[in-house]
């Protein structure tokens, strides 16, 4: 797909060029170029899944337009560019955000820091994109979310008519600018070619899909706007005489005449913008798996991987799920000698840890789904306790789902199974040993059942 560009293509030069290519032009692109990025901010968040208390990283963050919006969704957010001018304008209009400048393939962040990672309109800016989404990868949790967009090329008329003047005007492609960059050049279809990027890449779960609007805007402002705010067209018109830039001019006045609307000065650019998302493979539950750390009201106070917040006894969030077949009886289980915590115990639930930014809800789903080895659960939540022994504390949150019988338990979870009525369960639990925050949860929800009122 790449290969006949490949060995012409100077990543660092381009990089280079990105470096220089920006100075003195954030104020414009805040003013004009963000106006159109920020047609797919909300769609890239949603893709990357953010929600209140998500920990995001907006990488190539410019003047800040997806930062704020995450901020406004109640995220933790982190935003990074490698223009310093870009991150001072970020820093300005997102206070509540940790900003920094920090240049992709190298991003200032230990590994696993991020639930999700978003960067809107930046990887096609990047020398070496398979380099730079190898370290948004390292910085990105496992099962954490990542969200992308490019621009589609020739169906992308607000930006397409700017090279098309140039070239209509007879201008060459000048020896020191590079082309507008080898981002899925040669690319047929670029929604799949950038799903498929992310594949090789290591992701898994990939999807991509293009994005459409009409950029409504005044020509001459957008002219203006595009020369002032972008580093290729930018840098390839300020240069050129003024006779020159008049021809062009005239050329995209041309271009850009068939899209006029009734409004008199105004017109509907079409604009298509791939979006592109997946996660990062891996459970989210080794033991250098990235926690969040509770007080005693369950409100987040910190972050610590599990091994050490097991060792520690640093009061995290656990998934309890009862899981009942049609018959009503209790899938049980005994637990594996490998386990963390409780090895070769008995348990009446299935269950474990919830990971950093995940909710109680989504971790009760993709434990029990894991841990009984079928899809399409839906646990339903029942009540929530604090458990707390001399070794361990946890807020719990107990659930019940219905399972079919027919379970295929991981093997790396559970060391035997089977399903039990409840006479049969109540009569092993003084025969068994049994984990004791699944026992006290067992208890609870026996008492918890018998004060609920009857329907
Ligand atoms: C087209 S702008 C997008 C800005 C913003 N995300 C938006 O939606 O408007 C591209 C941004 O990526 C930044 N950038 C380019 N190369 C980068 C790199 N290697 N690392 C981090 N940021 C980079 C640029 O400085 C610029 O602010």
């Amino acid at each position: 797909m790449m290969s006949a560009m490949t060995t012409t293509w100077d990543a660092a030069a381009f990089d280079a060029f990105e470096r220089s290519g920006w100075v003195g032009r954030s104020d414009a692109y805040q003013r004009g170029f963000a106006r159109l990025t920020a047609h797919t901010v909300e769609p890239l968040l949603d893709a990357a899944e953010v929600g209140s208390g998500t920990a995001v990283l907006d990488v190539g963050t410019g003047p800040g337009i997806v930062a704020a919006a995450a901020l406004a969704r109640g995220a933790v957010v982190t935003a990074v560019d490698a223009s310093p001018e870009m991150a001072a304008l970020a820093a300005a209009t997102c206070p509540g955000a940790e900003v920094r400048t920090a240049v992709l393939p190298e991003l200032p962040f230990a590994d696993a820091s991020f639930d999700a990672v978003v960067g809107n309109f930046v990887i096609n800016h990047l020398g070496d994109a398979a380099a730079g989404l190898a370290e948004l990868q390292r910085v990105l949790r496992p099962g954490g979310r990542i969200a992308l967009t490019c621009w589609e090329r020739e169906a992308m008329r607000a930006t397409a008519v700017f090279g098309e003047a140039v070239a209509a005007a007879g201008i060459p492609q000048p020896d020191d600018l590079p082309s507008s960059g080898l981002f899925l050049a040669g690319a047929t279809d670029r929604a799949a070619a950038f799903g498929d990027l992310l594949a090789t890449a290591g992701f898994v779960d990939e999807r991509s899909r293009r994005v459409e609007w009409d950029h409504r805007v005044d020509p001459d402002a957008w002219w203006a706007a595009v020369v002032a705010g972008t580093p290729l067209t930018g840098s390839l018109i300020v240069r050129l005489p003024d006779g020159v830039v008049a021809g062009i001019k005239q050329r995209y006045d041309a271009l850009v005449a068939p899209f006029a609307q009734g409004t008199p000065g105004q017109v509907a650019l079409p604009a298509v913008a791939v979006l592109a998302t997946a996660r990062r493979a891996g459970s989210p539950l080794s033991t250098d798996e990235i926690l969040d750390i509770v007080d005693a009201e369950d409100n987040v106070i910190g972050r610590a991987p599990r091994g050490e917040a097991t060792a520690k006894r640093l009061r995290h969030r656990c998934v309890f799920i009862l899981a009942r077949d049609a018959d009503d009886r209790i899938f049980v289980h005994r637990r594996t000698a490998e386990k963390l915590v409780f090895p070769s115990m008995h348990d009446m639930f299935v269950g474990g840890v919830v990971g950093a930014g995940e909710s109680y809800d989504e971790a009760a789903k993709r434990e029990a789904e894991e841990e009984l080895g079928v899809s399409g659960l839906s646990p339903v939540p029942l009540f929530r306790f604090l458990y707390e022994s001399p070794e361990h504390t946890w807020w719990s949150a107990v659930y019940e789902t219905r399972t079919p019988t027919e379970v295929a338990p991981q093997q790396e979870e559970v060391a035997w199974h089977t399903f039990l009525t409840e006479d049969e369960l109540a009569s092993r639990l003084s025969e068994w040993a049994w984990v004791p925050d699944g026992l006290d949860a067992w208890r609870r929800l026996t008492a918890w059942r018998n004060a609920e009122p009857a329907d």
